[in-house]
């Protein structure tokens, strides 16, 4: 594993105790992309959760769709340690990295990822593997940040994100077919720039390419110049539900 997947590795180890308290942004993107798969179809046999962190996505996942096996899977021992006190023996634990191979070809039917494939090493090389692990027309269903996030921050900040379109792109070149997809914006409004700043680190997010100095800077100094009288930070999602 290399020193950057470490450091995200850690920053959310550290969130096991605040993430559930502070991921409403995350919880709401969950909703909204299980609305959306449940028009398409709401019936599977073997279903995985990857970065299912805690278990929220996860246990929204099993309440909205039937299914007869479900694998939850993600990297951070200490969330998967939360998850397994969350979630029913129905549900089988998996801690790995989701850019290395832990199924099987055409062992699942539908990959869910809620607000985590940003963090993939390679995007397109995660996405290989997804389907390999997809059966004929099984489904990818994820959500995710995209370019745009949190304008308020300054970028060398912020941990760098694909496009909206550019997504679209690599799922057209990993042959999935794109059957929906939108891109929203979600408005949080802070008391100060360090409740603004604490909000990311409570949910692990805090994740900049940027180490030097941080230690020494004011909360404002991570924000562009102007903004209104209290900080805002934007988030911008995308939802891509795709099939093999
Ligand atoms: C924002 S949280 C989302 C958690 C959950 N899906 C939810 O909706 O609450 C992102 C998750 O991605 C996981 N993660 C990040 N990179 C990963 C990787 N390479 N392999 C597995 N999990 C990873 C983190 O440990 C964290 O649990």
């Amino acid at each position: 594993m290399n020193k950057l997947k470490m450091k995200i590795r850690r920053h959310f180890d550290k969130a096991d105790k605040t993430y559930d308290d502070y991921c409403l942004v995350q919880n709401d993107a969950c909703i909204c992309l299980l609305e959306m798969l449940k028009s398409y179809a709401g019936q599977f046999e073997v279903i995985a959760d990857f970065a299912c962190g805690t278990g929220e996505s996860t246990l929204k996942l099993i309440e909205t769709i039937c299914y007869q096996r479900c694998y939850a899977v993600d990297f951070s021992a200490n969330l998967l340690r939360i998850a397994r006190k969350k979630l029913p023996d129905s549900v089988s634990f998996i801690l790995s990295d989701f850019d290395i191979s832990v199924f099987k070809r055409s062992s699942l039917d539908l990959v869910f990822c809620n607000m985590g494939l940003q963090w993939s090493a390679d995007f397109q090389k995660t996405l290989a593997l997804f389907r390999s692990y997809l059966r004929p027309q099984g489904y990818l269903v994820f959500s995710m940040p995209v370019y745009g996030n949190f304008p308020e921050m300054k970028n060398e900040f912020k941990y760098p994100l694909p496009a909206y379109d550019q997504v679209i792109q690599f799922l057209k070149n990993s042959h999935f077919k794109v059957l929906q997809s939108c891109v929203y914006q979600q408005a949080e409004l802070f008391e100060s720039y360090s409740e603004a700043l604490n909000s990311l680190q409570k949910i692990g997010s805090n994740i900049s390419l940027v180490d030097k100095g941080l230690k020494k800077m004011k909360e404002q100094d991570f924000f562009v110049d102007k903004m209104g009288v209290l900080p805002i930070l934007t988030y911008r999602i995308a939802i891509y539900i795709c099939q093999k």
